[in-house]
Formats: C-alpha cells, sequence, structure tokens
C-alpha cells in the first residue's frame, strides 16, 4: 500500500507513520526528517532548506519533489511506502500523482491546543532522531534507544510554532479537500492516545 499521512504540525505523522510502517513492513518517508539529515551533513541542500525550516517556512517545491522522487525508487519501496509531511502543497501532490499511484491518505486531526503542548513538550534525539514528549520522560535527559542527549527541535519555539500552523492553513490544508473529492481521505481523531489511534488507522 502506498499512503500519506495528512495533518497540522505536531499531531503525530512521524509518531504513527513509524508505528504502521513497522507493522506493514513499509519504510516511512519522512521529508522533515531528510532535509534534516541533509542540514546535518551539512550538504547544499541542507544549506539551503534551513533557513526556511528554522523559521517554520516550507522548503521549496522542486526541492522537495526532487528528493522524493529519488526516494521512491529506491528498492524498498517496492511493496509499498508511508510518506510523513509529504505532500504539503497542491503543486507537491500534483507532483507526486505523476510519479506514483496512492492508496490512502491519513488525515490526523486535533485542535490548536493540544498540538502546541505536544510539540513545546517535544524532546528529540540529537543522534538517532526519536521523539519523545516530556511528559512521559520523568525528568530523563537521554534516549532509550542510543542514549544520545534530548535536545529541542529549533522549530518547536512557541513563536515558531505559531507560523507552522499558520503555513499549513494556508499552504498543506487546502490538501485535505483535493484528496477528499478524489475519494483517498480517512479522517482519524488524534486525541485519545497513542495506542487507541494507533488502532483507529489500522
Ligand atoms: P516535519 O518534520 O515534517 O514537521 P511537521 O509536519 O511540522 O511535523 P512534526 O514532525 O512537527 O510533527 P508530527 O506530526 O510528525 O508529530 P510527532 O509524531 O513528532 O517538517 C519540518 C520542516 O521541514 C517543515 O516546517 C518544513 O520547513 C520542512 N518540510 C518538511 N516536509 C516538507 C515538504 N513536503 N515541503 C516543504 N517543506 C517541508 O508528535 C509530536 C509530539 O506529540 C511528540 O512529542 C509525540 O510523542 C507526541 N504525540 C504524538 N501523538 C500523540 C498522541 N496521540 N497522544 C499524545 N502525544 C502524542
Amino acid at each position: 500500500m502506498n499512503i500519506i499521512f495528512l495533518g497540522p504540525p505536531g499531531v503525530g505523522k512521524g509518531t504513527h507513520a513509524k508505528l504502521l510502517g513497522e507493522t506493514l513492513g513499509i519504510p516511512q518517508i519522512s521529508t522533515g526528517d531528510m532535509l534534516r539529515a541533509h542540514i546535518k551533513g551539512q550538504t547544499a541542500l541542507g544549506k539551503a532548506a534551513k533557513h526556511h525550516i528554522d523559521a517554520g517556512e516550507l522548503v521549496p517545491d522542486e526541492v522537495v519533489i526532487g528528493m522524493v522522487r529519488e526516494r521512491l525508487a529506491e528498492a524498498d519501496c517496492e511493496n509499498g511506502f508511508i510518506l510523513d509531511g509529504f505532500p504539503r502543497t497542491i503543486p507537491q501532490a500534483e507532483a507526486l500523482g505523476t510519479i506514483t499511484q496512492i492508496d490512502a491518505v491519513i488525515n490526523l486531526v486535533a485542535g490548536n491546543e493540544v498540538i502546541l503542548s505536544r510539540l513545546t513538550g517535544r524532546r528529540v534525539c540529537k543522534d538517532c532522531g526519536a521523539t519523545y514528549h516530556i511528559s512521559r520522560l520523568h525528568g530523563k535527559t537521554t534516549c532509550e534507544a542510543c542514549t544520545g542527549p534530548l535536545i529541542q527541535r529549533v522549530d518547536d519555539q512557541e513563536h515558531t510554532i505559531l507560523n507552522r500552523l499558520k503555513v499549513y492553513e494556508a499552504q498543506t490544508a487546502p490538501l485535505i479537500a483535493y484528496y477528499r473529492g478524489i475519494g483517498l481521505l480517512h479522517d482519524i481523531s488524534a486525541v485519545d492516545g497513542i495506542e487507541a489511534d494507533h488502532q483507529q488507522i489500522k
């Protein structure tokens, strides 16, 4: 199956795309993670993307489309994939339609208050990228998986989160009508806890 996870920043796309990918045995492809890997590796693409990401703005369509096109051509995508954070604009969705066929779009839904609390409380492992929430860390400051230090993403500062939400409304939310119109959209309320929400998604 070829699946897209859609939804505002912090709604749980990464969390659920990873879980579902493990359940179905297909790769989770996060354009945010790919861009952060480019930034960490100080590639030309990473250097061009960094200021957009730090400001909570979208990276230009042509950059992200090229990156996804290359990734979907890799062998591990042959039996399906889960896109997390792509497409994020109508031109990206149209480009994706020329690359491959999509079977389902999962639209995760939560209110802005929930999102703000999730993102201001999110901590990520500097080394392996694993995601945590401070409410479940009980004071721990290192990663359970690799013992790397837990840090706050630059774009998880409150003023940047508010800009990301505005950008989402203006540029990404129109994809809900786009995918509903072609009969692919499934709305999932993402506020009942990770396990309960995962069961709904499955
Ligand atoms: P990206 O990394 O994709 O950021 P995002 O879409 O803003 O999504 P997040 O990673 O912030 O949140 P999420 O929905 O994955 O939530 P998570 O599972 O972590 O993109 C970053 C930037 O890269 C963009 O701003 C843009 O600049 C650029 N970019 C990326 N793709 C692009 C594209 N296609 N085009 C252009 N630019 C692009 O969960 C959040 C927190 O909540 C965690 O702490 C988690 O533990 C917790 N949590 C999750 N679910 C639950 C739950 N059900 N109950 C309780 N807690 C929960």
